[in-house]
This record gives structure tokens, C-alpha cells and sequence, in this order.
């Protein structure tokens, strides 16, 4: 007899999540958040670090809905091409889309070292391949040109022949991650509730009323408070209609994606995302775990509701599954939904006053609905965010104006360390020329490498001690250079000037960035 498949996600075992009750009486906070997956959750937790008083709401259980029905891919490269993005918004545009990935999973890094979750977050990279064999020397040209795009945007990817697994040609993209998202989101659910912060689960927002902000529940209850976020995936329709949802709603559409999960031999497939250029593209991922490696094969994309024999989905994903890993034992399958938008960009901000909305996540759910949240938060908090016109769900100020944005936001959190992900390209020290200094990878550690006159090498790490961003080689004077406030290091890491007081740090023995 076949083995039982089971047809709940896999990120759902051995995961017990606390319960919390339902909302008995009329509250008053800071912030609702209405929704309690990846962004509802990820917001409540900032913004109770932030010092504010909020409460998150759900329909349901908490960490249930969609975000468990992922595949839980992080990564920055969008399923609508970078060619793409560059011709509808602009070169600065489309490089912003990207880089507000890359904000969201530095911030998922941080977070999970901050609390120390575990939840196998890493770094790996992402291969994107053209999985048709007659139109080959066409993909790869085409691949090629995105690659070459990609780094002239500022972003670590690279042409290769052959992609490991699926051996065709492709683009690997540096920095790309993976974690578990149920371990890493309920570690944050338990930081929420306490200090006139709370959790409610079993709880409808049914409608919402603006300026100062009430929410009323199915049960009658009220919830006043300055600012909400409707984080339900597909925006509340509410009985008030105070949320346009019905002008977004028109500019969603609904798609259903399955997966696939089964258990192969330790190192089968290397710890790496993969996805090939199709439209309703196959896509795959390891979770590795002691002896074994758990790979998730995912695809068959289609309108939710268009589809009648669903089944049949499945099947032809396990044959494509079954040739490509034929000794993968399959113990789980499950499906989700993803919302595509009009011109392939999220919406995420306001819709009236004090009120939020995060929607549209096209297939990347985990770092825009991660993205949402820091975008929300600086919203509450009076920050001007990077992306606020860029994701507007009224979009119209990006369509036409250039934009210098990178000027313009200098001195967001993110720009000040961009060239973490961006410029260390993995160079060897025996390429620098004598008398020059370079950054590059040491110890998988971005390092400030200067070859003396003498050849004599020193390397220390390119992280300016002031602030954490990284120093620039400055040709003329032979020094290391601090682009955001100016500080400069000798050859040696030494201090020539501050307001850095530290000199730059030895570069460390490489350690593992897994926990747990
Ligand atoms: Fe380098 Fe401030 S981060 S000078």
C-alpha cells in the first residue's frame, strides 16, 4: 500500500502554537493589526519594540492562514522580470523593488539573531534556469542579459552553464535565504501580548470606522485606536467600506499554487532556492534536518477557481518531482494562494487616514508581507520610508518622475549597509594589484584587503566601526573611506580620522550563520 500523504503543510508539524482567546470587551490602543500572518505579526512585534501599545487581531488561529501554506522562499528577485520592471518604472525603480527585498530579509537576519529563533534561517543563493531544451541558445542569451542587468543595478548575479539539480542553463543569484516560517513567526507571537499589548484569536473585524479609528468585531466589541493595519492577505471588504477594498480588489487577482514535500538522502540537493523562467514556473527548496533533507517542489499556478480537477495538479507535479529526485519518499502536500496585481508590484500603504494596507504579493509573500511591516511601522512612527511612493496602492507618482531615490533616502538604515549585498562579489585576495586595496569575501566576511608596494597583504573587515557601513578604497590617498559620515581608516584599519574612534576589526574564523 502507498504511503498515507498527509495534506496539511509541512511547516505545521511539530510546531504547537500558544492559543489565545477571543476579545471579550471594548479596548483601546496604540495599533490594530488585523491578520495574523507573516506582516500582522511581524508589525505587532516592531511596533511593541517600538514602545507601542497594540493589538493583534485574527480570524482564526494565529500563523495559520496562507503565511503556513508557503514554500517559504526569501528572496529579492521578482517574478516579473528586472527587464520588465526596468521598462514599466525606470532603472531606479526597479533596482528599489529589489532592494527593498533585501531590506525585509536583513530584517528577518537581524531579527533572529536579536531573539535568537530558531528557525534554520540562511543565507543561499538562488538559481533561476530555463527549464525548455528547443529554444536554448534564445534562454540563455536572454538569461545572460538579465544577469548583466542585474549586476549593472548593483546586484550579485552571475551567468552559469549548467544550474546543479536541474542541469540547464540559469542566473545564480547571491543572497537569497530560506528559513522556517512558523518557528520564526510564533517565536515572535510570544513577545507580543503583556504591557498593553494583547492577542486575540477567534476574533472578525467586521468594520472600521475612520478619524479617531474605531474597529467593531463580530461580536460587538469596539477597538479604538490611532492607526490599523489590515494585513488579511486579500484586503477586508468591511461593512463600512472605509478601506477602497473593491478599487483594490479590481486590481488582484487570486492564484492557486501547490506544493509538494518528501524526505531524500543528506546532500541530494544543495541548500540553494531554484526556479525556472516559465510562466507558472516550478520551484524548489531543501529544509535540511539531521540525517535527512526535506525538499519542497512547488508549481501548477493557476486563476483560484479555474481549475476543476485539482488533483490532477498534484500528480503532474509529482511526476515532474518523481524524475527529477526519483528516490524522494513524498509525505505532504498542501496548496496555497497567491495574489498577483495588475502591474506586478505589491501594494502596500495607505488607503485613508491612520488606515494601512499590505496585499499583492505575487508569489514573494514572505519579504514583502516582512516588508509591509517595516513599511508600516515607519508610517506609525512619522519615518519616511524608501518604497512609500513606489508600493502606494494609488501608484501614480512613480509611473512618470525620475526619481533619485538612492540620494534621497541616504540615510535609511537600509542604504546605510547596502553594500553588504552588493558589491563583495567574492574576489580572490590574489587579484589585487599591488599598492591597491579592494573589498572583497574573506572567510565568507566582507573584508578591506590592501596589497602593499611589497606585496604584503593585510585584510580586515570592511565594516566602518562607527555605523556598520562599508568602506570604500580610495585610490588617491591610499585610505579607507567611510561613505556615510566620513570616517577613514589607513591601510592597516587603523583610525586617520572619525567619527569612527575603533579601527577596523581582524576578519573572524568563518562560523555557520545557522541557528538551530
Ligand atoms: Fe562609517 Fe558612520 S558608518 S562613518
Amino acid at each position: 500500500m502507498a504511503p498515507q500523504i498527509d495534506t496539511s503543510s509541512y511547516w505545521t508539524d511539530n510546531t504547537p502554537a500558544p492559543k489565545f482567546s477571543a476579545l471579550k470587551e471594548d479596548i483601546a490602543v496604540d495599533v490594530l493589526v488585523v491578520g495574523a500572518g507573516i506582516t500582522g505579526v511581524t508589525a505587532a512585534y516592531l511596533l511593541k519594540r517600538a514602545g507601542l501599545s497594540v493589538a493583534l487581531v485574527e480570524r482564526h488561529r494565529c500563523v495559520e492562514g496562507e503565511t503556513a501554506y508557503t514554500t517559504a522562499h526569501l528572496s529579492v528577485v521578482t517574478d516579473t522580470r528586472l527587464k520588465d520592471l526596468v521598462k514599466k518604472f525606470g532603472r531606479d525603480h526597479a533596482q528599489a523593488v529589489w532592494d527593498a527585498g533585501y531590506a525585509a530579509i536583513e530584517m528577518i537576519d537581524r531579527l533572529v539573531w536579536n531573539e535568537q529563533i530558531k528557525c534554520q534561517f540562511q543565507w543561499v543563493p538562488g538559481y533561476l534556469f530555463d527549464p525548455a531544451t528547443e529554444t536554448e541558445e534564445r534562454a540563455a542569451l536572454e538569461l545572460k542579459e538579465e544577469a548583466e542587468l542585474a549586476t549593472e543595478l548593483g546586484f550579485d548575479a552571475e551567468f552559469v552553464k549548467c544550474c546543479p539539480v536541474f542541469h540547464r542553463p540559469g542566473i545564480r543569484f547571491e543572497n537569497q535565504a530560506k528559513f522556517h516560517p512558523r518557528k520564526y513567526l510564533l517565536a515572535l507571537l510570544r513577545l507580543i501580548p503583556g504591557k498593553g499589548s494583547y492577542v486575540f484569536e477567534s476574533t472578525n473585524v467586521e468594520e472600521i470606522h475612520g478619524s479617531p479609528i474605531t474597529a467593531m468585531t463580530d461580536k460587538g466589541h469596539r477597538i479604538h485606536c490611532g492607526h490599523v493595519l489590515v494585513a488579511t492577505h486579500v484586503p477586508l471588504q468591511g461593512k463600512s467600506s472605509v478601506i477602497p477594498a473593491t478599487l483594490l480588489q479590481s486590481k488582484l487577482a487570486p492564484y492557486t499554487s501547490y506544493a509538494l514535500g518528501g524526505w531524500v538522502q543528506r546532500g541530494t540537493v544543495p541548500e540553494a532556492l531554484f526556479w525556472d523562467t516559465r510562466d507558472a514556473y516550478d520551484y524548489l527548496r531543501v529544509d535540511r534536518r539531521h540525517d535527512h533533507d526535506y525538499v519542497i517542489f512547488g508549481g501548477e499556478d493557476h486563476k483560484t477557481g479555474q481549475v476543476e480537477h485539482t488533483t490532477d495538479c498534484f500528480a503532474r507535479l509529482q511526476q515532474r518531482l518523481k524524475k527529477l529526485l526519483p528516490e524522494i519518499s513524498i509525505t505532504h502536500r498542501w496548496s496555497g494562494q497567491v495574489i498577483e496585481t495588475n502591474d506586478g508590484l505589491p501594494f502596500i500603504g495607505e488607503t485613508s487616514e491612520g488606515q494601512f494596507v499590505a496585499t499583492g504579493f505575487s508569489g514573494n509573500g514572505m519579504t514583502f508581507g516582512t516588508l509591509s511591516a517595516m513599511m508600516f511601522v515607519d508610517y506609525v512612527t512619522g519615518v519616511a520610508n524608501p518604497w512609500k511612493d513606489l508600493f502606494d496602492p494609488g501608484r501614480t507618482k512613480v509611473l512618470g518622475g525620475a526619481w533619485d531615490y538612492l540620494k534621497e533616502n541616504a540615510d535609511y538604515p537600509y542604504y546605510m549597509v547596502r553594500d553588504r549585498f552588493v558589491s563583495v562579489g567574492g574576489k580572490s585576495v590574489r587579484a589585487i594589484a599591488r599598492g591597491t586595496g579592494e573589498v572583497i569575501e574573506v572567510e565568507g566576511q566582507p573584508a578591506a584587503v590592501y596589497r602593499g608596494l611589497d606585496s604584503k597583504i593585510s585584510v580586515r573587515s570592511a565594516v566602518c566601526t562607527h555605523m556598520g557601513c562599508y568602506v570604500h578604497w580610495n585610490d588617491a590617498e591610499r585610505t579607507w573611506d567611510c561613505p556615510c559620515h566620513g570616517s577613514r581608516f589607513k591601510t592597516n584599519g587603523d583610525v586617520m580620522a572619525g567619527p569612527a574612534e575603533a579601527p577596523l576589526a581582524p576578519i573572524e574564523k568563518k562560523k555557520s550563520k545557522v541557528v538551530g
